[in-house]
């Protein structure tokens, strides 16, 4: 059991003080009655409605957010400020993870959840789940970079990348679309062709799309749409 105004915060959707606004107005149906306080304790399973429309008081919670430069994709860390510091009080305390790591300087979609077993499956070697960049090279990539991507770069430490897609976008630019999830993978990609990075952005993880609306630094609840769709790739 877990009280009302926790169990409508876990949506990401409001804060605490908000649901509990939400509640002082009235507006908080519990299968069909209104709720009276916020401090009312409910199993998760309860049909919950605000201002008539179904509420999913979720078990777990999955936001989108879009990274900004400079902060490390991590839960805590002793010298650096990290993703989650974006996020207010209330949604740092529920357990939320980055799923996946982008480097401190890249920026773009970037999955927080408290959903363990998706975000291992989601992560898993064995799925495969696409991820799409925009990746910007000093000087230029040519088409002789498109087929050893294609082909599986070989790395300076000698493994043998996946497949993955390079379509160039103009001379120093291009989209690459990689299979697994290696450290500085596409960093270590392109210094194996001779190119450095000097822009990388997220933007796709499986069947999620990073949301244009979100300035980087901003984030919001995925849709129960977005949920499903990253469900079945599991
Ligand atoms: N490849 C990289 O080199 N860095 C990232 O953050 C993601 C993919």
């Amino acid at each position: 059991m877990d009280r009302i105004d926790k169990l409508l915060a876990s949506t990401g959707r409001w804060s605490r003080r908000e649901a509990a606004e939400l509640i002082r107005g009235g507006r908080v149906t519990a299968d069909g009655a209104v709720v009276l306080g916020q401090e009312e304790k409910f199993p998760s399973t309860v049909q919950l409605q605000v201002d008539g429309e179904p509420v999913l008081a979720e078990k777990y919670t999955y936001l989108m957010l879009h990274k900004p430069d400079g902060l490390v994709s991590a839960t805590e860390d002793p010298r650096e400020k990290t993703v989650l510091s974006l996020l207010p009080g209330y949604l740092q305390r529920i357990g939320l993870f980055p799923s996946g790591r982008l480097d401190k300087d890249t920026v773009g979609l970037l999955l927080l959840t408290n959903d363990g077993a998706l975000a291992h499956a989601l992560l898993s070697p064995k799925r495969h789940v696409d991820k799409t960049y925009l990746v910007r090279v000093e000087g230029e990539l040519d088409g002789e970079d498109e087929r050893a991507f294609r082909e599986g770069v070989i790395l300076a430490d000698g493994y043998e990348c996946l497949p993955a897609g390079l379509e160039r976008l103009g001379p120093g630019e291009a989209l690459v679309t990689l299979r697994e999830g290696k450290y500085h993978q596409i960093k270590r990609m392109c210094a194996a062709r001779g190119k450095r990075v000097v822009f990388l952005k997220r933007l796709t993880f499986g069947p999620l799309v990073l949301d244009e609306a979100l300035s980087p630094g901003q984030w919001r609840p995925l849709t129960g749409r977005e949920i499903e769709d990253l469900r079945r790739c599991q």
